[in-house]
């Protein structure tokens, strides 16, 4: 038994052209929408419309843009499309189509060129209504709109709005005229923006590829029917955010005495700094966390040989995978512990005096191909990236650690920094409490994710890579990857028998 799950879909064009009561419209439609064809059928008329509305509010007669402006604004706002808006409008229907409830509102209802923010308490309230929010809009000069960075400011000047995203989710789409325009920096600045306010954030699903979310291609007005990936993109978000969304709010709970398995990966370290502070931080976590460390930094991690049958074959999630064996390389024997965690935190100690410091990183984040082509072996973890540093603000690892383990389909949550001072222990109070809100997550997201019906079934789809001749044995494979998913899910129905305290359960114990 599920709670609903509502996303909020908020448009950051200035183009948008459904606004005000009428954006109630949009809802109506995408809810007559039936399948993929109709959909991307409308997407194309809806464009083609808002074009005509830009003709007609004066480009044909060659007005001025200041004028077409002003006419824009006094149509009703009930039909056509911004680029950014269809790519919205995809990635609502197809949540919609996964069972989650949509909404929509555009935030140039609401902040004003004058910089006054119009309906303040309505905004709110739609915010608040909301469990997840998913923000679309262009990219300008390879960021976010003004618009979408007045949302965050909205959110960050009122203290109780933002203590109450704590734990919500967060995606987003961004549209740039070029194709590489700054799709993905925008994405990325807008997510760890979000994640500062509370916010828990996802990419896309694996339906494209995993990404850090939407990312289309479209610069003039009403041309964005014309890049199917990008609406592809787009609605891998609107499906992964309902995916996590569903996960999120089950009925369900780990059994009391089960706590959420945390794995810290030590992955650079400096004089041991990194393994005692994670020693330090899972003994205050004992009570509520089930904490293993694994410390990389000490042990000998070649570098991935990129080759083309990545993973080896196809096998149990229990077979190290990877084409390196031996010669001193130390994954295959760490394999097992990297798998059956609910939460990982990934831990780098970064100095000034490089000397020091001693890293796996880079090599093991490129090493861990294997498990995401293997069918994305840590999807929905949460994940809560730990940094330690003497000169915080120019250590880049913090961000390098959520772009790549997001690829993973993991659910990222703040990053944690710790400044190192000159001398005794480090304060670890925030980086305390943020690990208790990303536990707290994980017990919500594995009592979710174990009382999820059919197993995990996202799938690696290895757009870009050109297979090799092993792996043309098709039959074979499909027949392999069928007891993979099996075993998957038997593993996970024995985890969820033994983890799980069911809703049902409670409410006959309840009602007893
Ligand atoms: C001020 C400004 C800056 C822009 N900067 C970029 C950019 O850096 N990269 C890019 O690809 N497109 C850029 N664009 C183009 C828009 O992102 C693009 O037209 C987008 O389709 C607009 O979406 P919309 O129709 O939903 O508003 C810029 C547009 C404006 C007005």
């Amino acid at each position: 038994m599920n709670h609903p799950r509502r996303l909020l879909g908020i448009t950051a064009s200035l183009r948008s052209a459904r606004r005000g009561v009428a954006e109630e419209s949009l809802l109506t439609e995408l809810a007559s929408i039936e399948n993929l064809e109709q959909l991307l059928e409308w997407i194309g008329q809806q464009s083609r419309m808002h074009l005509e509305q830009f003709l007609e509010a004066g480009r044909r007669e060659g007005k001025p843009f200041e004028e077409i402006y002003r006419n824009l604004q006094k149509l009703p706002g009930n039909k056509g499309l911004s680029n950014s808006e269809a790519a919205l409008a995809a990635a609502l229907w197809a949540a919609r189509q996964d069972g989650t409830a949509i909404g929509h509102l555009s935030l140039s209802d609401h902040f004003k060129v004058s910089g006054k923010v119009r309906e303040p308490d309505l905004l709110r309230r739609r915010l608040l209504e909301s469990d997840g929010i998913l923000l679309s809009g262009p990219v300008y000069f390879g960021d976010r709109s003004s618009l979408a960075e007045s949302l965050v400011d909205f959110i960050a000047r009122d203290e109780t709005l933002r203590q109450s995203m704590e734990g919500r989710l967060f995606g987003a789409i961004s549209v740039g005229a070029k194709r590489n325009g700054g799709q993905e920096t925008t994405l990325i600045y807008q997510m760890l923006d979000m994640m500062a306010l509370g916010f828990l954030a996802v990419g896309n699903d694996s339906d494209t590829t995993a990404q850090y979310g939407g990312t289309c291609h479209a610069g003039d007005v009403g041309t964005i029917h014309k890049d199917r990936y990008g609406i592809d993109t787009s609605m891998g978000v609107g499906r992964r955010m309902s995916h996590v969304l569903d996960y999120l709010h089950h009925d369900h709970r780990l059994k009391a005495g089960e706590a959420p398995r945390v794995l810290f990966l030590i992955l650079q370290d400096a004089d041991g700094i990194g393994l005692a502070q994670a020693e330090r931080l899972t003994t205050r976590l004992a009570g509520i966390a089930a904490c293993s460390i694994l410390d990389l930094s000490s042990r000998e991690i070649h570098r991935c040989i990129a080759c083309d049958i990545c993973p080896t074959h196809v096998d149990l999630d229990e077979i190290y995978r990877c084409i390196i064996h031996g010669r001193g390389d130390a994954l295959e024997s760490l394999h097992e512990g990297l798998l059956h965690h609910d939460m990982l935190v990934p831990v780098t100690v970064t100095l000034r005096d490089r000397s020091r410091v001693r890293s796996n990183y880079q090599s093991f984040m490129e090493r861990t191909r294997y498990l995401r082509r293997g069918d994305y072996l840590w999807s929905d973890l949460v994940v809560a990236p730990l940094s330690f540093t003497d000169h915080p603000g120019e250590d880049l690892l913090p961000v390098r650690m959520i772009t790549s383990l997001i690829r993973h389909h993991t659910v990222v949550t703040h990053p944690s920094v710790v400044t190192l001072g000159a001398g005794g222990e480090p304060d670890l109070t925030l980086a305390l409490q943020r690990l208790n809100l990303a536990v707290r997550t994980a017990a919500r997201l594995t009592a979710g994710r174990l009382a999820a019906t059919s197993a995990n079934n996202l799938r690696y789809n290895p757009v870009g890579y050109i297979l090799s001749a092993h792996k043309s044995l098709e039959d074979e494979r499909h027949a392999l990857r069928q007891r993979m998913v099996d075993e998957r899910k038997a593993q996970l129905q024995r985890e969820a028998e033994r983890r799980l305290d069911r809703a049902p359960d409670r409410d006959q114990d309840a009602s007893a």
